[in-house]
């Protein structure tokens, strides 16, 4: 099975939709195996984001990561990392379609509300960062093959 790596920013709490968002992923059948609530330093926000420095648009997102907690999870399932980035829904606030996180819930590109990675390698560099081995907690879903 796939592992991928999702952070919810900052705009979720302040907006009360965390159930929401990720109830998308749950319903979807993904496996929540680590999850945690934090706020990031500077530092790890900029490791994160270290392919975007020198964009007009980096020290806004990185401000905004900021603004206040994340949640930061690893979700597993068949080819993860493409079915979390079809729930993403592309990074351009135009391109990204009703029904999807980023087109149900972002009115501009730079304050989407999600952050998925992008490929397998990235996916692992980025759980990396953010989780320790310790902070995992794998569980079967028995005799219940809904997924
Ligand atoms: P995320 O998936 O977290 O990855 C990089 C982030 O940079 C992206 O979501 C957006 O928040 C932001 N971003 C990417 N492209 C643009 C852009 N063209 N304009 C503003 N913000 C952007």
């Amino acid at each position: 099975m796939e592992q991928t790596f999702v952070m919810l920013k900052p705009g979720v709490l302040q907006r009360r939709i965390a159930g929401e968002v990720l109830g998308r992923f749950e319903r979807k059948g993904l496996k929540i195996i680590a999850l945690k609530l934090l706020r990031l330093d500077r530092k790890l926000v900029e490791a994160h984001y270290a392919e975007h420095r020198g964009r007009d648009f980096y020290e806004k997102l990185v401000e905004y990561t900021l603004s206040g907690p994340v949640i930061a999870m690893v979700l597993e399932g068949e080819d993860a990392v493409a079915v979390v980035r079809k729930l993403t829904g592309p990074t351009s606030l135009l391109e990204a379609p009703a029904g999807t996180i980023r087109g149900d819930y972002a009115a501009k590109t730079r304050l989407n509300i999600v952050h998925a990675s992008d490929s397998p390698a990235g996916a692992e560099r980025e759980i990396a960062l953010f989780f320790c081995p310790d902070e995992f907690c794998p569980w079967e879903d028995g005799n219940a093959p809904w997924f």
